[in-house]
C-alpha cells in the first residue's frame, strides 16, 4: 500500500535548512525578498525548499513516481511529453500523462519548438491535476535536437522565450523550464537564457550543470549553477550529480539554490529520497536499504508496474529496473540474467523470494 508523505514537515524542515543557507550568506533570512522568494516556491511545489525527481524518460514513469513519493521526494515530473505527439494523439503518448492523486505536487513535462503548439497542448492538458507545466530545453539526445527541440532551443533563446510567453498565455498553473549551462563549451550561456527565461515570464527555472555537448559526463559544474542563481529573483532548481544526501547538503551551500532535482541517484534507490531529507532536516542519514529490502521494493515496484502498463510491458520494462535493484547483490549478474527470462510476475516473485 503506498502511503502518502506528510508534506507539511518537510515544508517545515526545509524552511529551516533554508534559513541556515541563508543566513550563512550574511544575507537578511526576513528580508522582503526572501520570503517572496520561499513563497514563490512554495507555490509552485508545496514545499519551500524542495527535493524532486528530476523526469527521465523510460524510468520516472507512474510506479517508480509513487515509490519515490512513499520513501520522501517532495515533487515528481512526467517523462518528457512531444507537444507535437500530443497534437496527433499519438496512443504511445497519452499514457504518459497518467497521474495518481497520491503523488501530488507533480509536474508535466512538455517538449517543442513550436510556440502556439506548445502553448495549446499546455492548455490541452492543464486540468489534469498537475501542478506545473515544465518546459523541456536541456534534452541532448540528436532526434530531437536535430528537431530544433529540447537543448536546441538554448541556441536559440529569442524562441525559447516565445515558448515560454504562449505557454504562460495559454495556462494557469505556473510554467518552470528545464535546461542546461549551454549547449556546448563554447556557448556557455546559462546566466543570459535564464534572464530571458524571467523576463518571458517562467516561474522557474531547474538548471542542470553541464551543457547539451558534455551530455551525462564529467561533473555537474555547480559553480556555475551559483552565477545563474545569482544572476535571477525567479526560483533556481539546482541538478546535476546529486547522488547522495552529502551532496545534496553541498549543492544547496554552493549554489544558494530554491531546491534541489535528483535523477540519476534514483534509478534503483528511491531510499536516496528518505536520507536527503533527513540530511536536510540535520538528522542523521539512515542506513542504505539492505538485500531484502532492495527485493521487497523490487518485488512492489513490479507489481505497481503491471498494475499501470499490463503484464506483458510492465515486466519487460522492470528488467533495466531489476539490474539497479540488485547491483552490487551477491550473485547479481546470474540474478539478472533470469530476470530477463521471466514473463509474468508470479514467475518473479517466485524467482527472487528466496534469492538473498
Ligand atoms: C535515462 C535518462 C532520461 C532522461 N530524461 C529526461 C527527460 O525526459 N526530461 C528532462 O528534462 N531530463 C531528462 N533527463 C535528464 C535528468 O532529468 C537530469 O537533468 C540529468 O540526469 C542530471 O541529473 P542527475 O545527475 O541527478 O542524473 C534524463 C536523464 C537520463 C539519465
Amino acid at each position: 500500500m503506498i502511503s502518502r508523505n506528510d508534506n507539511k514537515n518537510v515544508t517545515d524542515d526545509s524552511r529551516g535548512g533554508c534559513a541556515v543557507r541563508v543566513a550563512a550568506a550574511g544575507q537578511d533570512v526576513l528580508s522582503g525578498t526572501k520570503k517572496e522568494g520561499q513563497l514563490a516556491v512554495e507555490r509552485i511545489y508545496g514545499s519551500t525548499f524542495p527535493v524532486i525527481l528530476g523526469p527521465m524518460a523510460g524510468v520516472t514513469d507512474l510506479a517508480f513516481r509513487l515509490l519515490c513519493r512513499e520513501q520522501g521526494c517532495d515533487v515528481t515530473v512526467t517523462e518528457m511529453i512531444s507537444a507535437k505527439a500530443l497534437y496527433y494523439g499519438n496512443k504511445n503518448t497519452i499514457p504518459l500523462l497518467e497521474t495518481d492523486p497520491g503523488e501530488a505536487p507533480v509536474g508535466v513535462q512538455i517538449f517543442g519548438s513550436e510556440p502556439e503548439l506548445m502553448g495549446q497542448m499546455a492548455h490541452k492538458i492543464e486540468d489534469r491535476g498537475f501542478a506545473f507545466v515544465d518546459i523541456n530545453m536541456g534534452c541532448p539526445v540528436p532526434k530531437i535536437v536535430n528537431n530544433h527541440e529540447g537543448s536546441a532551443l538554448m541556441k536559440q533563446p529569442e524562441l525559447a522565450g516565445r515558448i515560454v510567453r504562449e505557454v504562460k498565455k495559454a495556462v494557469s498553473l505556473p510554467v518552470t523550464v528545464k535546461f542546461r549551462l549551454g549547449f556546448d563549451e563554447a556557448h556557455k550561456n546559462a546566466v543570459e537564457f535564464a534572464r530571458v527565461m524571467e523576463d518571458s515570464g517562467a516561474d522557474a527555472i531547474a538548471v542542470h550543470g553541464r551543457t547539451r555537448e558534455q551530455y551525462y559526463s564529467g561533473r555537474a559544474d555547480w559553480e556555475a549553477i551559483r552565477q545563474v542563481k545569482e544572476a535571477v529573483s525567479l526560483p533556481v532548481i539546482a541538478n546535476g550529480d546529486i547522488l547522495s544526501a552529502e551532496a545534496a547538503l553541498a549543492i544547496r551551500e554552493q549554489t544558494g539554490c530554491d531546491g534541489i532535482m535528483v535523477a540519476r541517484g534514483s534509478k534503483g534507490n528511491p531510499w536516496i529520497f528518505r536520507e536527503i531529507r533527513a540530511a536536510l532536516r540535520g538528522e542523521p542519514v539512515p542506513a542504505p536499504p539492505t538485500a531484502q529490502e532492495r527485493i521487497d521494493m523490487l518485488l512492489r515496484h513490479a507489481a505497481l508496474c503491471v498494475r499501470y502498463k499490463g503484464e506483458y510491458t510492465g515486466i519487460r520494462e522492470m528488467r533495466k529496473h531489476a539490474a539497479w535493484y540488485t547491483a552490487g547483490l551477491r550473485g547479481s549478474s546470474r540474478l539478472r540474467q533470469e530476470v530477463n527470462q521471466v514473463t509474468t510476475l508470479k514467475e518473479l516473485y517466485e524467482l527472487l523470494t528466496g534469492s538473498c
